[in-house]
């Protein structure tokens, strides 16, 4: 038997209840911060990405799924998001229209990685980017979506951590000292750090290598290497999110793993998902469209694993039904019942009917099973009595009413009532 492709997964009727809520909230809680969806493309030029998030970030040089088409062009499936709306932002040149451009999406994502619990090859982001302000403004509204998000999807254990990783000249000097330091003590590095000195050796201040831990404790600090502006937007951002009452620890080690971010970058943490510690993750981009060859143009946004939230979301209720009407009828009758299902479908009810001629026990199981409020019985003395029963499921009360026009009418007053129970 042909098997999906491992580190995929399919997404079955039985979990499909739970992204849609999440996606109603996401499209909820965008619209309350008015941005506009953006759909790219999931395959993109390699290029995108190496210029964006680097060559030396792990995503590109060990994750991407890249390849040459069959005229030779070197393609990839997108392992985020964040280079592909700005290359659309420069592509249609969407800024000119609006100088604070306020997007958001929502797709497949593609990384070559060792699936487990919460990692997955393809795996759903969703994220917000807020194009065209450098001010901290921007960076407290993309971090309260992103945490009214996972608030409304019913996760309370999370924590916010942000940090500040200062403009590019302050980096630039941080790296040097951090090259020199590390050179020095060489040999007592983890392996993937000695790679790390070489393409990307902020990324040594996130290794969870126990021997490249100690030495951090002496390391020079990103902190001492920051420049006023960049501490001032630090500190303005702070004080925004308290303000707002959003809960945060600064940690001076988070670098996150792609190389556009400059000045603020922040993640979405839990304990509750093993190694995959991070529910979401951002922050400041004020040179990725320049490294696109676009003009300066600052940006901030964030990125949330869809499959992450969904496990930690997973406790909530899934049971409860959205079938209002579940139709039970004596197959002999199956014009009269297809019809009234059609016409009850035309007046906004959503109704299951059985289309195998099962038996009226049958048919009142599938009631149950799917949780229908109201069940509607037409037998045959219904049909002599031109009558319907209607039975509320909640209290198993039933009573026959006159199959005529104002049917649907009434079984709108019915749903009504049983919802503002
Ligand atoms: P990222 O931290 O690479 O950031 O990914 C964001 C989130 O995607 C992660 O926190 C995680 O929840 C989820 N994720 C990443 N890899 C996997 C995987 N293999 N399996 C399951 N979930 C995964 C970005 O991608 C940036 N584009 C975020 C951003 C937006 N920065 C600025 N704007």
């Amino acid at each position: 038997m042909i098997q999906n492709i491992k580190g995929t997964k399919d997404i079955l009727p039985s979990e499909v209840r739970a992204w849609q809520r999440l996606e109603d909230v996401v499209r909820n809680t965008t619209r309350l911060y008015n941005y506009e969806e953006i759909r790219t493309p999931v395959l993109e030029s390699s290029e995108l990405f190496s210029r964006s998030a680097g060559e030396g970030s792990d995503v590109v040089s060990k994750e991407m799924y890249s390849f040459p088409d069959r005229s030779g062009d070197m393609l990839c499936l997108r392992p985020e998001l964040t280079a592909s709306v700005a290359r659309a932002v420069l592509q249609y040149n969407l800024i000119r229209a609006f100088p604070t451009l306020r997007l958001w999406y929502n797709g497949p994502c593609f990384r070559y990685e060792r699936p487990q619990l919460g990692r997955q090859r393809q795996f759903h982001q969703f994220g917000a980017e807020c194009i065209g302000s450098a001010k901290p403004e921007a960076d407290a509204e993309v971090i309260a979506m992103a945490y009214d998000i996972i608030k409304a999807c019913g996760v309370s254990t999370f924590s916010l951590e942000i940090n500040s990783l200062g403009s590019s000249d302050s980096r630039s000097r941080f790296r040097e000292a951090l090259v020199s330091y590390f050179s020095a003590h060489r040999d007592k590095l983890s392996e993937d750090s000695r790679r790390r000195l070489e393409i990307n050796p902020l990324r040594i201040l996130d290794s969870k290598d126990e021997s490249d831990k100690s030495l951090l404790v002496n390391a020079p600090s990103l902190e001492e290497y920051l420049d006023q502006e960049s501490q001032n937007h630090f500190s303005e951002l702070s004080s925004m999110l308290s303000a707002c009452s959003i809960p945060f620890t600064v940690n001076r080690s988070l670098v996150r793993g792609l190389d556009y971010y400059t000045d603020t970058v922040f993640e979405f943490k839990t304990t509750q998902l093993g190694a995959q510690d991070a529910i979401g993750g951002g922050g400041r981009y004020n040179n990725l469209f320049e490294q696109l060859s676009g003009p300066q143009i600052p940006g901030v946004g964030f990125g949330i694993g869809i499959e992450r939230l969904i496990l930690l979301s997973k406790s909530e209720a899934d049971s409860v039904s959205s079938l209002s009407v579940c139709l039970v009828y004596d197959p002999q009758f199956n014009a009269q019942a297809i019809a009234l299902s059609h016409s009850l479908r035309k007046s906004n009810i959503d109704c299951r009917v059985d289309v195998q001629r099962r038996s009226f026990k049958a048919q009142m199981k599938d009631a149950d099973k799917f949780g229908a409020r109201l069940v509607l019985i037409l037998g045959e003395n219904e049909i002599k009595s031109n009558s319907i029963i209607i039975k509320d499921m909640s209290t198993g009360n039933q009573e026959a009413v006159s199959f005529d026009d104002n049917l649907n009418n009434l079984i709108v007053k019915h749903l009504d009532t049983l919802l503002n129970k």
